[in-house]
């Protein structure tokens, strides 16, 4: 199995990224190949970077982040369910991802985006930018969810439909494939 994490990016109160990432975890659950987990940006509650050293150094002071060190080191490959905020990532994924270093490295992300007309690709672009210098490995293959209000039913949950459902599919299965390659690297 796959320790597969699914992380949401979005902390805002009322966040569609929950909903979306709550599809994601099921759909990624169902593959087959994957031992699932979500990191809730909002639950793990991160406070902007407090470390004094490099990242890099691993010499961590505060027990918030030996315990996100831990969380992303036990993971194999990972769903980014992010959001567009301003054309760009939102602070939280960004803040997150600086806490740690060697702990992503040779690690794929699958992206699931949401926003307006866009689907949240910018952020995504954007995304892509950073993690690849901490070695992550972007898929190509991705769920862009455009007009994400479209498909949020009135029970709050998302109601894809068969094109994002197509894609979730294949998108978990380049994942695995890429994953699985990585393996030696992250030994
Ligand atoms: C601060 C902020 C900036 C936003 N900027 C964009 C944007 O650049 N492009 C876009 O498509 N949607 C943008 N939106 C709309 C979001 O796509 C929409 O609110 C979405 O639900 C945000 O994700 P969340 O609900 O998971 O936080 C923005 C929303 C917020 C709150």
């Amino acid at each position: 199995m796959i320790a597969l994490r699914v992380l949401i990016a979005s902390t805002r109160p009322g966040r569609l990224g929950l909903p979306v990432a709550e599809w994601a975890t099921e759909r990624a659950a169902a593959h087959g190949a994957y031992q699932v987990e979500v990191l809730d940006l909002a639950a793990i509650a991160l406070p902007f970077l407090d470390e004094p050293n490099h990242p890099r150094l691993r010499q961590y002071t505060k027990p918030h982040t030996k315990r996100w060190s831990a969380t992303i080191d036990a993971a194999e490959a990972f769903v980014f369910v992010v959001p567009e905020y301003n054309f760009g990532m939102n602070a939280p994924l960004k803040n997150a991802i600086d806490y740690l270093h060697s702990e992503w490295h040779y690690k794929p992300v699958g992206f699931v985006s949401y926003g307006g007309i866009s689907a949240g690709t910018r952020g995504v672009q954007m995304t892509k930018q950073v993690i690849t210098s901490l070695k992550m490995v972007p898929l190509f293959e991705a769920v862009q969810i455009p007009f994400v209000r479209q498909f949020m039913g009135e029970d709050g949950a998302f109601h894809p439909n068969e094109e994002l459902e197509t894609g979730m599919v294949a998108m978990l299965a380049e994942l695995e494939k890429v994953a699985l390659a990585l393996r030696p690297l992250r030994e």
